[in-house]
């Protein structure tokens, strides 16, 4: 048992459990508490300093509103710089963006009945069978144009068909309405990391079988979401990540890092900060639910700065409005940094984050055969690299770790206190 003056040194580091606010106040421990911590993060770690949000978006947060009371207005604050998103979310934003109607149900309908009178149900919100309808030729009207007849990344994609949202926003005097929009009038990238896997990538599908010429050029969005991480980084930012979720978006936000790092070869040691909200458990070894330390382990997020990382497991409808109400009335709105607008068009501008990625790649690996040239590139010749000296002794250490940590699990914990020390 600790004396009481021993006991308030050792606490000494941790901050006393009665500030003013709701969140700060009654948000205490548990979930709870990682939820003060999540928003603590965004306020005083990730938005000053003018750092980089990277914003991943999944499950069916558009449908229930979350655009329009929570996302556009982070987005108009300055507060998100760069969004990865399901498809399903930008598609179901268009309803918004096009004025309309979506219902607030219930979750206990009769399925079939809905079926047989055409309602479209997302758990507790129900719709018109032709609101989808609608939203695809409007989709389908829009890429049948000019500007849409060749290969593009999706963050181009997204940028042009926002437009056309907010022409049509305009006409129907709607405002703040869609983040397709918002993102277009911000200059916001917004990638997708599975084009093909949303009503919006079904009409692209769609329109191939026609004569459309419009392709997802996903190899560009790699490069350019790391070309955003890499300019933070790069030009003395922090780069954070906001992960509402998880999925296949999750992971297109965090492998930025080692698209840097394992990929392109470049010196970097991950993302500065990494906040999540999910209801997906680590203990699956799913991606959704992997926690800021295993992805240390992957080089996406720097150890330095993880015991600032959090992990809310909390339902993004709940926790993304307290998140937004809690920045947006504790930081001043940020300079929007228009990312979009430095997107080189089709070739490499010199001054693009692209370019900068791109020439501090060939700067470093001067020696290496440069992509293009007769032999493959070194950062995908996996034989060069278990020959490399650089790469042999630490591979040697890291089996030793492994084999020790192996041998600590099926010896029991007193053993591996003993063995790892
Ligand atoms: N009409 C469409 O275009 C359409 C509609 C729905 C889904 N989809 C597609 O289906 C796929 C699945 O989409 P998804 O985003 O629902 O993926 P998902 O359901 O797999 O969710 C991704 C992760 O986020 C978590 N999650 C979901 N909702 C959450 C919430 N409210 N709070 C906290 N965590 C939550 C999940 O547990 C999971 O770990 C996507 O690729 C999407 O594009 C398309």
């Amino acid at each position: 048992m600790l004396n009481s003056a021993s006991a308030a040194n050792k606490l000494l580091a941790y901050s006393r459990l009665n500030p003013p606010g709701l969140i700060d106040r009654a948000f205490l421990a548990y979930n709870g508490g990682r939820l003060r911590e999540a928003a603590k993060l965004l306020t005083d770690k990730m938005l000053p300093g003018d750092g980089f949000i990277g914003l991943s978006v999944t499950g069916a947060l558009t449908p229930a509103g979350l655009g329009k009371s929570c996302l556009i207005p982070l987005m108009k604050a300055g507060f998100v710089d760069w969004i990865v998103s399901t498809g399903a979310n930008l598609y179901h934003d268009l309803h918004y963006g096009l004025d309309m109607k979506l219902y607030s149900g219930s979750p206990f309908l009769d399925d079939v009945a809905l079926h047989r009178d055409g309602v479209i149900r997302i758990y507790d919100i129900l719709f018109d069978y032709n609101v989808l309808l609608d939203t695809d030729a409007f989709v389908r009207e829009v890429i049948s144009g000019r500007e849409f007849q060749r290969p593009m990344g999706t963050d181009e994609f997204h940028f042009l068909l926002g437009k056309y949202v907010c022409a049509r926003g305009k006409k129907l005097k709607l405002k703040d309405c869609s983040v397709l929009a918002t993102a277009y009038q911000c200059a916001i990238p917004i990638f997708t990391s599975s084009p093909g896997d949303s009503s919006l990538g079904m009409n692209v599908a769609a329109m191939a079988l026609r004569d459309s010429k419009l392709l997802f050029d996903v190899n560009r969005d790699v490069n350019q979401s790391a070309a955003i991480v890499y300019e933070a980084k790069s030009t003395g930012h922090k780069s954070s990540v906001f992960i509402l979720g998880g999925g296949s978006p999750k992971n297109f936000i965090l492998q930025t890092e080692p698209q840097i790092q394992e990929i392109m070869g470049l010196q970097e040691k991950g993302h500065d900060y990494f906040l999540q909200c999910t209801d997906a458990r680590p203990d699956t070894g799913g991606l959704s639910g992997a926690t800021p330390a295993e992805a240390v382990s992957w080089g996406k997020v720097d150890p330095d700065t993880l015991p600032d990382c959090v992990v809310a497991y909390a339902d993004a409808t709940i926790a993304l409005p307290l998140l937004t109400a809690y920045c947006l009335s504790r930081v001043k709105p940020r300079k929007l940094k228009r990312l979009y607008d430095r997107r080189p068009p089709r070739c490499v501008a010199e001054s693009s984050p692209l370019a900068l990625f791109e020439n501090r790649h060939r700067e470093q690996n001067q020696d290496q055969p440069q992509p293009g040239q007769a032999r493959e590139p070194h950062w995908v010749a996996a034989a060069d690299l278990n020959l490399s000296s650089r790469h042999r002794s630490p591979d040697r250490r890291r089996r030793r770790i492994c084999r020790q940590a192996a041998d600590a699990c099926r010896d029991g914990p007193r053993s591996a206190r003993r063995r790892c020390g």
